[in-house]
């Protein structure tokens, strides 16, 4: 009777880890997804930020991105919690967690990736690096004084008292997105 038991039993753990695993093309899907709002949500925040400059200069833009940057970023996308997340992060709603940190430090790292996606129990998370890709990013996160004008610093303060989002150089990883999709697996 026991082969019986045993082979019962590891035909509920084949089942369950069939049932369990994410199948390579959902995961592809939610990769494409990731990729294509994280894209699409960059794109707004950019021209809605040069918009801004354009408009009313440095430190006015600080301002429009203190209380546009989140509702904007929000309003891409209903199919997943879209975010920017930095270890050295300006607003504190975009702080790491220890995983991001980790995923992070891996596109910081020797081998950096495109993008990741990460399966986790209710759904995937989806993580995109940003860098410091055009001079324009240094007026508000480069060098004080020296990329950055007094009356940015200024509004920065005021704004946000806690920022640890300057001293960055061109090229340098500024931070992530991170899509959270929830999904029936
Ligand atoms: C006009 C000033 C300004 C410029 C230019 C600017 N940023 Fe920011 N950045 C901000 C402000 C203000 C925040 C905080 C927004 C918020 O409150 O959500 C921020 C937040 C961020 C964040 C989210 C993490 C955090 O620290 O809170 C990232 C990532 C980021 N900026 C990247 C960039 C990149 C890349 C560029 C260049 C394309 C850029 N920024 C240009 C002002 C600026």
């Amino acid at each position: 009777m026991k082969p019986f038991f045993i082979g019962l039993f590891l035909l509920g753990v084949v089942i369950l880890n069939t049932a369990l695993k994410p199948s390579p093309t959902q995961s592809l899907n939610y990769r494409h997804l990731g990729d294509s709002l994280s894209l699409k949500a960059q794109q707004t925040l950019l021209s809605n930020l040069l918009g801004a400059i354009e408009k009313g200069g440095t430190a006015y833009a600080v301002d429009f991105c203190h209380e546009n940057a989140s509702p904007l970023t929000n309003s891409v996308s209903s199919q997943a919690k879209i975010q920017r997340v930095s270890a050295r992060n300006r607003n504190p709603d975009n702080a790491t967690t220890i995983f991001d940190k980790k995923i992070l430090d891996v596109f910081e790292g020797n081998a950096p990736l495109k993008d990741t996606l990460v399966a986790i129990p209710k759904g995937y998370v989806y993580y995109k690096p940003i860098r410091i890709g055009m001079s324009t990013c240094l007026q508000c996160h480069g060098q004080p004084k020296k990329d950055i004008e007094a009356a940015t610093a200024k509004t920065i303060q005021k704004k946000y008292r806690f920022d640890k989002a300057t001293g960055y150089q061109m090229g340098q990883l500024r931070g992530a997105w991170k899509l959270t999709f929830l999904v029936d697996k």
